[in-house]
């Protein structure tokens, strides 16, 4: 019998873990970013606890330079393709710029868009000031992530990809707007690019997890970009110091394809069993019919002139 399929993670479980909750989910959390169902599966099968549809895949996915090129849309695409790969893994979603800054009643719409995609959660950016919207996703039962430091969606605003709360006001600035956000009920923080002490300071002072990027070692847990973590950055992208490359993949990828265009050029591909034959039969009725007959020495290859075990039913 198959084993059962686990129970998928919550956004109550998440924030319970930090309040020593059952062990559905893994302390520290872990959360990886993916875009598409290949990535989505390779996250969940590593087992992390949740999987970010983040708007980075404007810059990782879709070569642009900043966060601010996707919509909604967009986003509900890639949070579909994650969604049906079915993750034990929590899918949290990305609300991309302008999605929540508008107006109420469009902010809660296109929370909505994204969960009826898929998504288990939504993610925004900014603390108090983003109070309002905060409490509407939540007032229609949508778990809200909060994600305060450095936050891509304001690049302009803060004059570049900067650490931020690096100065005392700024890191009470900081710390203020996480407890605004967990008093409002978001379940769970992501601190990006703060000094470690004031992510501790930041995690010492509220009920639920900060997950960090760039962030040190004292948050409740550590979110990577999938390309990031496999070496898929490209090779002209400046690399952040907080990212550890566990796999070459780029490398990797680039060496198979070379070795596919050496074997179409050599004519080494594809060889007769990467082929579907006709049998003998079949053949000969070409030939008589004045098609060209297939090459003798291919037929042969296949052993005993079985029929064809078809690959695509
Ligand atoms: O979009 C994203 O990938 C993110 C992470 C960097 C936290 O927001």
């Amino acid at each position: 019998m198959p084993a059962p399929k686990a129970r998928r993670v919550t956004a109550p479980d998440i924030a319970a873990r930090k309040r020593g909750g059952p062990p559905v989910v893994s302390s520290p959390l872990v959360m990886v970013t993916a875009y598409d169902a290949p990535s989505a599966r390779t996250v969940d099968a590593a087992g992390a606890d949740m999987i970010l549809v983040g708007d980075s895949v404007a810059m990782v996915v879709l070569g642009y330079d900043d966060t601010l090129q996707v919509t909604t849309a967009d986003m509900a695409h890639h949070v579909g393709a994650v969604a049906r790969t079915r993750p034990r893994a929590l899918v949290v979603a990305d609300l991309p710029w302008l999605s929540y800054h508008v107006s109420i009643a469009e902010t809660v719409h296109n929370a909505a868009q994204l969960i009826r995609a898929g998504a288990g959660a939504v993610k925004l950016e900014g603390g108090r000031k983003r109070l309002e919207a905060v409490r509407a996703i939540l007032d229609a039962e949508i778990p809200v992530m909060g994600h305060i430091g450095l936050t891509p969606q304001s690049i302009h605003a803060l004059g570049g990809f900067k650490v931020q709360g690096k100065e005392l006001d700024a890191a009470k600035a900081l710390t203020d707007d996480a407890c605004a956000l967990a008093d409002a009920g978001v379940f769970a923080i992501v601190l990006e690019c703060v000094p470690d002490a004031v992510a501790r300071m930041i995690t010492e002072s509220i009920a639920v997890p900060t997950i960090g990027i760039g962030a040190g070692r004292h948050c409740d847990g550590q979110v990577l970009v999938w390309h990031d973590l496999l070496g898929f950055g490209g090779t002209d992208r400046k690399r952040p110091k907080f990212v550890r490359e566990y796999a070459a993949l780029e490398h990797a990828a680039t060496e198979a394809v070379e070795r596919f265009c050496a074997d179409v050029r050599a004519g080494t591909y594809p060889s007769s069993a990467e082929t579907y034959h006709m049998t003998d039969q079949m053949a000969e009725a070409f030939g008589l019919y004045g098609g060209t007959a297939p090459e003798p020495e291919r037929r042969s290859e296949r052993a005993n002139n079985e029929p064809e075990r078809e690959l695509l039913q």
